[in-house]
């Protein structure tokens, strides 16, 4: 059943269209330099991040495991991970915990060395859901040492739970769980399409987590992604209906950074460096990239290397028009929020 559910989330993403229909990077305007008074190519990307350097601000986030044919996926992601010099997380690990034959398509990144490797756990799976046993602190141990990792990223993902027939639909307890995880296991507190708001940013500061990956609205929709996958059910209108709930990815980072200071990283429709730019002069301090990624991915590891080069080159092209020649001067660029998203920040 999980087999089939990771390896049908991929080829949906890749077929279907599963976009968020809203553009709110478009929404957020920089102010142009005239005279750059820098080097393009004295421009340095490289930043720190969770304690290590990277060589920019961006990362792989979660997408896969557990079923055939995604040990490739995860084998390319950690070789262009590593080349590239930008941390990665792998896809839910329930799969691995509750069978060994899936460990294969994690245990694969442990081969590579990027910056930072994150696991990755559902936080419905912290609770008691219909019958099964929940995820411990020993079996995310488990997890972590099966990839060497350096962090789980606990990923909220209810909105893809209640809009499926098997969806994990208890939530009691949920923060008590991610509390008691966290005084043990370096945790990331992960949004997967609907993002994170500045009363959910402190209390997932509170509950002791190291980072938040505020996995705004506005990219791939999982609740789209659920359209697809429940066609002739009676789920399928319901997840049409919330194809589009959540909090703008651009907004989400302004409300955590209302909050706290955690590192943050902004996922959720980033799709270029000019959408980079724009999440880190809102305050993120990395860009997650998921969605986009998969054609490349899907391809090679050559084309997945070089996607994520480009990335970095339209960044320093756009740092460039700003007169930016550091990511910390990118960070106090000034910024002009427009339409519909200076209505949210304006609530
Ligand atoms: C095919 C696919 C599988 C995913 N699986 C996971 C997962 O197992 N765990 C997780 O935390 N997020 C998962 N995600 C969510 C992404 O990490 C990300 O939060 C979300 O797709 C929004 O980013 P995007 O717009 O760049 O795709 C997955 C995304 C995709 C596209």
């Amino acid at each position: 059943m999980i087999e089939s559910r990771k390896k049908d989330h991929m080829d949906i993403c890749l077929k279907k269209d599963v976009e968020s229909g809203n553009d709110f990077w478009s929404m957020i305007k920089l102010f142009h330099r005239a005279a750059p008074e820098i080097d393009l190519d004295d421009i340095s990307t490289r930043c720190k991040f969770l304690g290590v350097d990277i060589s920019a601000p961006l990362v792989i986030s979660a997408i896969t495991g557990g079923y055939s044919g995604a040990k490739t996926i995860n084998q390319r992601l950690a070789a262009a991970a590593e080349k590239v010099g930008i941390p990665m997380g792998v896809g839910s690990q329930r799969p691995a915990l509750e069978n060994k034959k899936y460990r294969k398509s994690y245990e694969v990144v442990s081969k590579y060395d990027p910056p930072l490797v994150f696991g990755n756990i559902g936080a419905p799976q912290l609770i008691p859901q219909k019958g099964r046993t929940p995820i411990d602190v020993e079996k995310c141990k488990e997890a972590l040492e099966m990839i060497d990792g350096d962090f789980i990223a606990v990923h909220f993902n209810y909105l893809q739970e209640v809009v499926q027939p098997e969806g994990d639909d208890h939530g009691v307890n949920i923060m008590a769980n991610l509390k008691e995880l966290a005084r043990q296991i370096p945790i990331i507190a992960k949004e997967t399409g609907a993002g994170v708001s500045s009363e959910m940013a402190l209390e997932f500061q509170e509950a002791g987590v190291r980072a938040i990956d505020v996995g705004g609205m506005g990219g791939t929709s999982f609740s789209g992604v659920e359209y697809h996958r429940n066609k002739g059910k009676n789920e399928k209108d319901l997840a049409k209906l919330l194809w589009d709930w959540g909090i703008p990815t651009p907004v989400s980072i302004i409300e955590c950074r209302r909050t706290t200071e955690l590192p943050l990283i902004s996922t959720g429709g980033v799709r270029n460096g000019l959408h980079t730019v724009k999440a880190l002069a809102l305050g993120a301090d990395t860009v997650g990239i998921a969605g986009g990624i998969l054609p490349w991915v899907n391809r090679s590891e050559e084309d997945t290397i070089s996607y994520l080069n480009n990335i970095i080159k339209e960044l320093r092209t756009v740092m460039f028009l700003l007169g930016c020649k550091n990511i910390e001067e990118l960070r106090k660029q000034r910024v002009v929020i427009t339409g519909e998203l200076r209505d949210w920040i304006m609530d």
